[in-house]
């Protein structure tokens, strides 16, 4: 993910948080920042070559990945389950100059998912945890890309390197779990990018450390 940019927040399998909602709601009111601000690596990279026309940011925290792609010509609708999360975006947007190209909507994607059809659908480190199975969310993902589209999914792959009891006892799938997840009809896509990654990132005490992600790329065929 975007890294953070202060220390991790509480433990949503112990917090006394009643639902998901006042989980993540407090997870970004906790800090003015949580992530840098800085658009994920394989979005970047995998976007890069794209035409801009519509996307759809699933997760999308404090919003650096749907700016990066606002300010590229993407008209984004970015969707999160924290709306403190949505506003502290909605600010970065209108400071980057973009907000009439962003359209922040607030769903819980295991009761709702942003209407309509979208050229690029991103889904980074949106993790299975406690508080949420993300089988739901990544069919609707899927869903949600128009004919000869492209669908991005992220996740890491492990625990940041030296963790030995991640926070939020997050699942890490491997990219076939996340294939089967997807339960993708064969002839309607295909599968451009299955990518193990491994590259520098920063733990969460701050020191240098190395990640591993997993990441797909797969487009729905036209025809
Ligand atoms: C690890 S963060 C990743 C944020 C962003 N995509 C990034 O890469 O920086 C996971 C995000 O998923 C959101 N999330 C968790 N459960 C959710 C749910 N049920 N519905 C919608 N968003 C959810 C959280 O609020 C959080 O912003």
């Amino acid at each position: 993910m975007t890294e953070h940019a202060h220390g991790h927040a509480a433990d949503p399998t112990t917090d006394d948080a009643a639902t998901a909602e006042e989980f993540w709601d407090e997870f970004y009111r906790k800090s003015d920042r949580v992530w840098s601000g800085n658009p994920n690596f394989a979005l970047v990279r995998e976007a890069a070559d794209l035409t801009p026309a519509t996307a759809l940011d699933v997760g999308c925290g404090e919003g650096a990945d749907s700016i990066w792609l606002a300010r590229r010509g993407w008209r984004v609708t970015g969707t999160d389950i924290a709306q403190a999360a949505l506003d502290r975006a909605a600010e970065h947007a209108a400071a980057a100059g973009v907000t009439d190209r962003v359209d922040w909507q607030r769903h819980d994607l295991t009761v709702s998912f942003p209407t309509g059809s979208f050229d690029l659908v991103s889904v980074h480190f949106l993790h299975a945890t406690a508080h949420l199975s993300t089988i739901a969310a990544l069919r609707s993902a899927a869903a949600a890309v128009a004919p000869g589209g492209v669908l991005l999914v992220v996740q890491h792959a492990a625990p940041a390197e030296g963790t030995h009891h991640h926070p939020y006892h997050v699942q890490f799938p491997t990219s076939r779990e996340i294939l089967d997840e997807l339960d993708l009809v064969p002839d309607a896509w295909e599968v451009e990018l299955d990518e193990v990654l491994e590259r520098a990132s920063t733990g969460h005490d701050g020191e240098a450390a190395t990640r591993t992600d997993n990441i797909l790329k797969v487009r729905r065929r036209t025809a």
